[in-house]
């Protein structure tokens, strides 16, 4: 059974190639760009391979109920919409997607909202958004028969690269930066038997090192340049449609890195609509730390038609890309929508993200993002108080304990940067307390503390 039926478009010069023609480091052999998976047959309104969208939500409906292992991926649940391989039969999966939607009643009232969401990536396999890429790419690599797999990586995509790797049998070749790394990433890599190589460089020159050696040995590239990471990361587009029962939230919150996954979502939804399954897109924005924020740069300088790299600074290591790789298709996706890109301080991130952890989910810093530009989106009246919002949180919190454990015991944040937020941070620490072992001096700790 042949079930392909996509071929990879150039997103700058629009050449239109096969998958096996692509580059080892999927870039436009005319222009140098990005590409991106389409699917010409859905284009023909009469033809076969064009889905139906009644019969599509009826079937993926079904496929929850099933025992297949691929029914019960929340990837390849979607089918239909990723005919990327040969046979779904070499699908690798770890059962990923399917992730929660869960409402922030607390944080909705703070911000006078009544329909706020959060999509919580980091409940995926390896604990990060990752995986429902991964899926997709790594299949690919598998059913094309390499040996090995490897990408450049701030963390969750290589943790997420090694285990599926392992899960199919292959090798796998990690690059990090040098320092700051979060160390529950580097173990999984570990755990999953990676060949890891840390660098003298920071994301981007990693990236760079990488491409060259693609380039020279039969090594399959599963850094987001790999447009078939995209496809498997549009999928959770199709589950908040789901969720919200074929329609769309108002406004989608992403944060904003390699600017691979805004991008995913915005193809998920744009290619819903297009095939009739919704009828509208939600407002997708993308938001960036302070620190490392060169699309921010790149909207305010000339309106997101040129992009200047920057040396990045944040916290939220995952997050920490100067220079990145998707940032036209990002731009295109908000554009289209008509969201908004912007940029939050690493206090604003340390304080959205104690808040989220308040409400019971908690996630990374470079997810709590989202949080803290709602806020600044609402503060700027760009989201009402009615309106649907779904924030996107990527990775799970466990990913970067030391973070959190910083922020509790009051060494996270510089006096410069909690400046004016003193009062706000002091109220939301939490940190363990050292108590005498007895009754008395813990039921008195208990009553002494902040609720
Ligand atoms: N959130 C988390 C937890 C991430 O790990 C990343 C990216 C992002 C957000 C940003 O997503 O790059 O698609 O805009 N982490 C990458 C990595 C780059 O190497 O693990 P993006």
């Amino acid at each position: 059974m042949n079930d392909n039926l996509h071929q990879l478009r150039c997103f700058g010069c629009g050449a239109q190639i096969s998958g096996a023609e692509a580059r080892p480091d999927f870039r436009c052999a005319e222009c140098g760009d990005l590409f991106e998976v389409e699917y010409p047959g859905w284009a023909r309104r009469q033809s076969h391979d064009r889905p139906n969208p009644g019969a599509l939500k009826w079937l993926w409906r079904e496929r929850k109920c099933s025992s297949e292992a691929l029914d019960n991926s929340g990837v390849w649940r979607f089918r239909e919409l990723l005919p990327i391989l040969d046979n779904f039969g070499n699908a690798v999966t770890l059962r990923e997607g399917n992730t929660p939607l869960y409402a922030l009643p607390r944080v909705a009232k703070a911000l006078g909202m009544d329909q706020l969401f959060a999509k919580h990536q980091g409940m995926n396999p390896t604990g990060s958004f990752k995986d429902t890429g991964m899926t997709a790419a790594l299949s690919v690599a598998h059913e094309r028969g390499f040996e090995w797999v490897a990408c450049a990586a701030t963390g969750n995509t290589y943790a997420a690269m090694a285990a599926y790797a392992a899960r199919a049998g292959l090798r796998s070749l990690v690059l990090i930066p040098e320092g700051k790394i979060a160390w529950g990433k580097l173990a999984q890599a570990m755990d999953y038997g990676a060949v890891t190589c840390q660098l003298k460089a920071d994301f981007d020159g990693c990236a760079r090192v990488l491409t060259q050696i693609v380039r020279e040995a039969p090594i399959y590239l599963l850094n987001s340049v790999n447009p078939y990471r995209l496809e498997g990361q549009k999928t959770p587009a199709f589950e908040i449609a789901e969720a919200f029962d074929w329609t769309v939230p108002d406004h989608l919150i992403v944060p904003g890195g390699n600017l691979a996954n805004s991008s995913a979502l915005g193809k998920g939804f744009r290619e819903l609509r297009d095939l009739g399954v919704v009828s509208r897109l939600p407002k997708v924005s993308v938001i960036q730390a302070a620190g490392a924020n060169p699309l921010v740069r790149s909207f305010a300088a000339n309106g997101a038609k040129t992009l200047e790299p920057v040396e990045a600074h944040t916290r939220a290591t995952a997050i920490r890309i100067g220079n990145p790789a998707s940032w036209r298709k990002a731009a295109r996706v908000i554009e289209e929508s008509g969201g908004w890109c912007l940029d939050v301080t690493e206090a604003e991130i340390a304080m959205a993200k104690a808040e989220l952890g308040a409400e019971g989910l908690g996630c990374e810093p470079a997810s709590a993002v989202t949080l803290a530009g709602l806020k600044k989106l609402r503060a700027e009246g760009k989201v009402r108080s009615a309106e649907s919002v779904v924030l996107i949180l990527t990775g799970h919190t466990l990913k970067d304990a030391d973070y959190t454990i910083e922020f509790h015991r009051g060494s996270l944040l510089s006096a410069e940067e909690a400046a004016g937020n003193e009062e706000r941070i002091e109220r939301l620490r939490r940190n363990a307390l050292a108590v005498d072992a007895t009754p008395e001096a813990v039921l008195a700790a208990m009553k002494g503390a902040r609720a």
